[in-house]
């Protein structure tokens, strides 16, 4: 990602600069790296997630807007002790966090997991996934790290030398950053024989074709990289199998969301039944059942009240009732009152019904007998009148588990901001000097940092004066997303005083490298204890794959 030059800043309107800074920051750290107002004001509109490009994103806001990813900070008071990462706007959107959430909140079961590609040494970008990794494990979850070592090697061309020489690495970093092995586990792609099945089993939900428009496939594609998106599917639906059905989270950058789309959709294709509300015995859709309940409101409430003839509501009725009050337009109406008047004088009643979509025989007919109360046997699916939705969808969801399904529940996922590169533009593991690996020598560490780009001005006198640009500093960033670590107070100190002029970049660098230095040395002392301990782990970490 490019920093924004002054010329740029200056190009934004005062008003877009409003709307990206009102976004999605907790005012506490006043964090904003990504100058969403200006890039966009620049006509900067390429969002392209790619699991496999230059991760970089010029504008967040589009990640919510064409993506469907929500922010995060409308759930922020939900999730109990938010980390860090979370306070700050570091981790800024989610795919369906609330399950897991809940789950946090109510002490029941849930699960975290993410993967590494092995393709260089572990640097401060990949903490932030650690940090999540162990943060979750720590509220409860039950915590995996894993390898993505086949997919390293058929999508990035890495050797199995390379692989092994860097996997190892990537594991001490996790467990020396807190990652409990004991409660958690650590796997490599190659090595997990469950993953692969679960991987092949998978593969049979998704055709060439749609992989190919999700990822840009094409004929060159080869098949080994194919399957290394089948993988990780596997490997984010792995806690599911592994344990029981239950809410997952995948912390990752937001390069990967269409990993995760993929995954929400084939968990959901391998389900063995549909569980959906409905009135009469017709299918209806989402917007008609909406129309449909409000008619059915409105008469069901008149007939309680006036003690009517009305003491059934009939379809007819609701298809009379929504020509007289039209509450849409005639159009959206259409179909909901070409249905009701078909359904004529079935009598309306609320109902929660169970759709056999990939059962058997013999687990639809388990499923209809483990129905209490009242039901409707039909072909393809069964009425029930007096289960919640929730007690169905538990209900579907053990009938399928007795009868050897999966039972998936969609994962869930947290994305977190790229961090910037310390010489400006994005961080890559390609340029040395953009990035701190987790393996610097601190002296190294403490140098990169001195010698980092900052949002200073050109003078001491000038930064005085009109304050630093701490919203546009990879130093500061370094701050908020690391050395601060979970001192609120000291991030939003450091901020007050670089955008109140108090603070120069001089003194402010200094004392950024000097907290870097000592970060990568306890770091790398951690390290050097658990790669002693290594071997008492249960996680084979040299493969004896062809040398290629
Ligand atoms: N594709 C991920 C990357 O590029 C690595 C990965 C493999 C992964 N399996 C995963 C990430 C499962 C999250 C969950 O780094
Ligand atoms: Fe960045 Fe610190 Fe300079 Fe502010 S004072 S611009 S935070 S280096």
């Amino acid at each position: 990602m490019t920093r924004n030059t002054d010329s740029r800043d200056a190009s934004a309107s005062p008003s877009e600069r409003d709307a990206s800074d009102g976004e999605n920051w907790r005012s506490s750290a006043h964090l904003r790296t990504d100058g969403a107002g200006a890039d966009s004001a620049a006509g900067a509109d390429e969002v392209a997630l790619d699991p496999w490009g230059s991760s970089s994103v010029a504008d967040y806001r589009k990640l919510f807007e064409e993506f469907g990813i929500a922010e995060f900070e409308e759930l922020l008071d939900s999730v109990p002790n938010p980390h860090y990462l979370m306070r700050r706007g570091v981790i800024f959107g989610h795919r369906d966090y609330e399950p897991v959430a809940a789950a946090m909140r109510e002490n029941e079961p849930f699960a975290v997991l993410s993967g590494f590609m092995p393709t260089g040494d572990p640097h401060i970008g990949h903490k932030l996934v650690f940090d999540e990794i162990i943060w979750h494990q720590q509220q409860g979850g039950d915590a995996y790290g894993l390898i993505a070592d086949l997919e390293a090697h058929s999508a990035r061309g890495l050797t199995w030398d390379e692989i092994d020489q860097h996997a190892e690495s990537y594991i001490l970093s996790l467990l020396a950053l807190g990652f409990d092995p004991e409660e958690g586990t650590l796997y490599r792609q190659s090595a997990n024989r469950e993953v692969q099945d679960l991987a092949f089993e998978l593969g049979i939900e998704a055709n060439y074709s749609e992989l190919g428009s999700i990822y840009g496939f094409d004929g060159e594609t080869d098949v080994s990289h194919m399957q290394s998106v089948v993988t990780q599917m596997a490997d984010i639906l792995y806690p599911q199998v592994a344990d029981e059905p239950k809410p997952t989270v995948i912390p990752v950058g937001p390069d990967q969301d269409p990993h995760m789309r993929l995954a929400r959709d084939l968990a959901a294709r391998t389900r063995f039944f549909g569980v959906t509300e409905a009135y009469a015995s017709f299918e209806a859709t989402e917007d008609e059942r909406e129309l449909i309940a409000e008619a059915y409101a409105a008469l069901d409430g008149e007939a309680a009240r006036t003690d009517a003839d009305r003491d059934t509501v009939r379809c007819e009725d609701i298809a009379d009732w929504l020509r007289e009050h039209e509450p849409a337009p005639e159009d959206e109406r259409q179909s909901a009152m070409e249905k009701l008047d078909a359904a004529g004088k079935e009598p309306v009643r609320p109902r929660v019904r169970l759709l056999d979509r990939n059962a058997t025989e013999e687990a639809f007919e388990a499923l209809i007998d483990a129905v209490e109360g009242e039901k409707r046997v039909y072909e393809n699916h069964v009425d029930t009148f007096e289960l919640t939705r929730a007690d169905a969808d538990e209900l579907a969801r053990q009938v399928e588990l007795d009868h050897g399904g999966y039972g998936f529940l969609p994962p869930s996922s947290i994305y977190h901001r790229f961090m910037t590169g310390l010489t400006g533009g994005k961080m890559s593991s390609s340029i040395p000097a953009s990035h701190i690996s987790l393996l610097d020598d601190p002296e190294e560490g403490y140098d990169k940092v001195k010698s980092a780009t900052t949002g200073g001005r050109e003078t001491a006198e000038k930064q005085r004066e009109l304050g630093g640009k701490a919203d546009e500093c990879p130093v500061y960033e370094l701050y908020a997303y690391l050395l601060a670590d979970d001192d609120d107070e000291f991030a939003t100190e450091v901020y007050e005083e670089c955008v109140g002029g108090e603070r120069l970049c001089g003194g402010c660098k200094e004392q950024a490298a000097e907290l870097m230095a000592e970060f990568l040395e306890e770091h790398q002392e951690k390290r050097d204890e658990w790669a002693e301990k290594l071997d008492e782990l249960d996680i084979e970490l040299d493969s004896d794959r062809a040398r290629r």
